[in-house]
């Protein structure tokens, strides 16, 4: 038997049934799928969430739950238990503790990571692992009236402590914004491609199963010039090998976890990583390009070599022998033209001149 207290029972909030009416058009989508999901009602009260490949999704008290893969991976299962068992106080008491800890202002901090939103009212924003909302109420401040946030954790006990803070908020007349909550694993989100102006993510990522996968899919549901912000645990490469590393490592061994640099999406562009919170949380924000960068091949090189960046990759034949190397540079040099210029003109017309009219 364990010596340690055991603890508090979750306090998780009272919830009223929930208008289901706001559901009626919706916007999410199979996970599995991407396709369209249609509400199948039992009277006014949607029932379930359907597509036509015959996927249903269990709507609970206005919550749609759009997990999948519906089998999830063990370790995300047990990281779903324990986020359920926790939701509530302990939940915020640990959250306090944490910040203290650091000697950090929760406040202020939690506002300068919403800040890298760059956020404007009328904007439709996810939060992804939202936890109890201690971010969230922050976010839907500033979308406005016209704005729309949707909030996305897990864990159902999570989602349910989140929807009562926000509730709590909007009737306080503090958050004006259309608030709309579902359970979903971050690596496989119900939403369509660009949905979203902007992202968010705080503290769960070293928990997602597929992390890779979570960070391509935050990309995805962003729209092109949209915002992407997440962080989490992990201790900063120069404080790595230090007592307080492992201090800290041996209260919480997610801070083990590497700041996820190499799983950033090709299309992010302006990206920026900083070390905060004591130098023990990565946050990295960016903003959502197309692809790889778009440099231009084609601009040939000034001076005596010449070329592109697309002949000097794509252009390479066998290579000469040094003493042809040698005689081509001086030729080159004495007809004007750069090395580029002078080998393609010579190597073209020989080539020509073999192949006859087959060259045409
Ligand atoms: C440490 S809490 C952070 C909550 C909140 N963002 C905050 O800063 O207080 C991590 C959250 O991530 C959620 N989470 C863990 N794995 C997840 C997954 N695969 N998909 C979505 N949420 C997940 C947990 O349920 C939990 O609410």
């Amino acid at each position: 038997m364990a010596d340690w207290p055991l603890p508090p029972e979750p306090v998780l909030p009272t919830v009223d049934r929930f208008s289901m009416s706001e559901l009626e058009s919706s916007p999410y989508r199979c996970p599995a799928t991407l396709s369209a999901l249609a509400p199948g009602k039992d009277g006014d009260r949607i029932e379930v969430l359907r597509n036509d490949e015959g996927h249903t999704y269990a709507v609970e008290d206005g919550i749609p739950n759009l997990t999948h893969p519906r089998e999830l991976l063990e370790r995300v299962a047990a990281t779903a238990a324990a986020y359920n068992q926790m939701a509530g106080l302990a939940y915020e008491a640990a959250m306090e503790w944490q910040f203290a800890a650091a000697r950090e202002d929760e406040e202020t901090v939690r506002e300068k990571m919403v800040d890298l939103l760059h956020l404007m009212p009328g904007q439709r924003v996810l939060e992804i692992g939202c936890g109890s909302g201690r971010d969230s109420f922050r976010i839907g401040r500033r979308l406005g009236g016209s704005g729309s946030l949707f909030l996305q954790d897990l864990s159902r006990n999570m989602i349910l402590c989140c929807r009562e803070k926000l509730t709590t908020e909007a009737a306080e007349g503090k958050t004006a914004c259309d608030l709309r909550f579902h359970v979903s694993n971050a690596s496989y989100l119900p939403f369509e491609d660009g949905f979203f102006d902007a992202v968010f993510h705080f503290g769960g990522f070293n928990e997602f199963g597929d992390q890779r996968r979570a960070a391509n899919e935050m990309a995805r549901v962003t729209k092109l010039g949209g915002r992407v912000v997440f962080g989490d645990e992990t201790v900063a490469p120069w404080l790595r090998g230090t007592e307080f590393e492992k201090i800290v490592v041996n209260n919480n061994p997610l801070f083990k976890n590497r700041a996820p640099i190499r799983m950033i999406p090709h299309c992010a562009r302006e990206v920026a990583i900083r070390w905060i919170i004591g130098g023990c949380f990565y946050l990295i924000d960016y903003t959502k390009g197309e692809g790889l960068p778009d440099w231009d091949l084609d601009l040939p090189h000034r001076g005596r070599r010449g070329g592109t960046l697309r002949t000097r990759y794509f252009g390479n034949l066998e290579g000469v022998t040094l003493e042809t190397k040698q005689k081509a540079l001086e030729a080159a040099a004495r007809s004007g033209q750069s090395m580029h210029e002078w080998l393609d003109a010579v190597v073209r017309r020989e080539a020509e001149n073999q192949l006859g009219d087959s060259a045409e």
